[in-house]
């Protein structure tokens, strides 16, 4: 099944851009059609520029309170028929009504192997750090449907990499960070061939 996506990014947007060129060659079928950041100066912003991808910059800020921001991010979303929404990097809790409205069809991705190092105070450089701390021979990503409670919901894929010989939370990262760009496409890619339900 083909979907029409739209991905909320609120920082530097390397898994929006994977996945955006995922699309473009043809891996997937479906079609991101709008970014939605929460942050100004979001640098994925600027790659969905150079991707020709519509953006829409949505905060409480920009709408005056939370249900505002909710209701226009809604709006969009339904104008433009996105049937998938991607979180990548973004970094505020949905709203609940946002959650409902979309139930199992919004997934995000986690910088570690869920159900640990997860939760409201992990998130960034946090969880690396504490899974170097912890001293962890493996880390990995995450990608899990997105419910009212951090990093909770249905796990949906696990990708998995040896961190043992890292030498900081740093290296633990970067080394996560290459198997995020290619797992989320992948999770994708078979949720459009429904070996992965939502
Ligand atoms: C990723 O590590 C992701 O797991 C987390 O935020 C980071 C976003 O990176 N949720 P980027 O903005 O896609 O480069």
């Amino acid at each position: 099944m083909k979907y029409s996506i739209a991905v909320l990014a609120s920082g530097s947007g390397s898994n929006f851009q994977k996945i955006a060129e995922s699309c473009k060659s043809g891996y997937l079928e479906s079609d991101i059609k709008l970014l939605i950041h929460n942050n100004e100066k979001a640098k994925a912003k600027d790659r969905a520029i150079a991707l020709d991808i519509d953006t829409y910059h949505i905060s409480a800020k920009t709408e005056g309170s939370v249900e505002e921001e909710t209701s226009k991010i809604l709006e969009v979303l339904e104008k433009n028929s996105i049937d998938l929404v991607v979180l990548a990097g973004y970094m505020k809790k949905l709203d609940s009504k946002f959650i409902q409205k979309y139930k199992d069809r919004i997934i995000n991705i986690h910088p570690a192997l869920l159900p640990k190092f997860g939760g409201q105070n992990y998130y960034g450089m946090k969880v690396h750090r504490a899974v170097f701390e912890c001293l962890e021979d493996v880390s990995g990503a995450t990608i899990h449907l997105v419910d009212e409670v951090y990093d909770n919901g249905k796990i949906l894929e696990q990708g998995i990499v040896d961190v043992s010989e890292a030498k900081s939370a740093e290296e633990v990262a970067a080394l996560v960070l290459e198997v995020e760009h290619k797992l989320y496409s992948d999770v994708l890619k078979k949720i459009e061939e429904e070996k992965i339900e939502l």
